[in-house]
């Protein structure tokens, strides 16, 4: 057995595992975090994707042990009490969802990509999903909803900057 220590979700989190456990079966079996879905378990479908230091990965692809010390967001952790998270607001409004077994994957795949580019191109956009497979939608309302998400994250920067007290 190792023992990994990982932030998840802003919170500390440890469990003691057998070595060749990934963070797809650490997160969904130990830590009871179902929204990253078990897919294809080989790094083809990104229904497993989560956000590790920043970065979009098929969680079914990391061991456990190369997530010890990293800081790891699943879709668990992107709505505050009482607020979505303009991601998951835009997939609502444009109803880019139908089974949404893919929807955590493609979302967190998604705000990977703003936290990088916030004014992606629509090609941009859909390099970012290429790796995130839906077998209900067209995907077309899914860049609709990017797009839109988008458009109001870069217009809550300026209004979080307003509600600043003066120095
Ligand atoms: Fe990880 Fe398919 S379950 S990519
Ligand atoms: Fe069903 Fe994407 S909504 S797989």
């Amino acid at each position: 057995m190792i023992r990994v220590t990982l932030a998840i979700n802003g919170e500390t989190r440890s469990a003691s595992v057998p070595p060749e456990t990934t963070l797809l079966r650490l997160l969904r079996e130990h830590f009871i975090l179902t929204g990253a879905k078990l897919g294809c378990d080989v790094g083809d479908c990104g229904a497993c994707t989560v956000i590790m230091d920043g970065q979009a990965v098929n969680a079914c692809l990391v061991l456990a042990g190369q997530a010890d010390g990293r800081e790891v967001l699943t879709i668990e952790g992107l709505a505050t009490r009482d607020r979505l998270h303009p991601l998951q607001h835009a997939f609502e409004k444009h109803a880019a969802l139908q089974c949404g077994f893919c929807g955590p994957g493609v979302i967190l795949a998604a705000k990977a990509l703003l936290d990088e580019n916030p004014q992606p191109t629509v090609p941009e956009i859909r390099d970012a999903l290429a790796g995130n497979l839906c077998r209900c939608t067209g995907y077309t309302k899914m860049i609709d909803a990017v797009n839109e998400a988008a458009r109001a994250m870069r217009s809550e920067q300026p209004a979080r900057h307003l509600h600043r007290k003066p120095n």
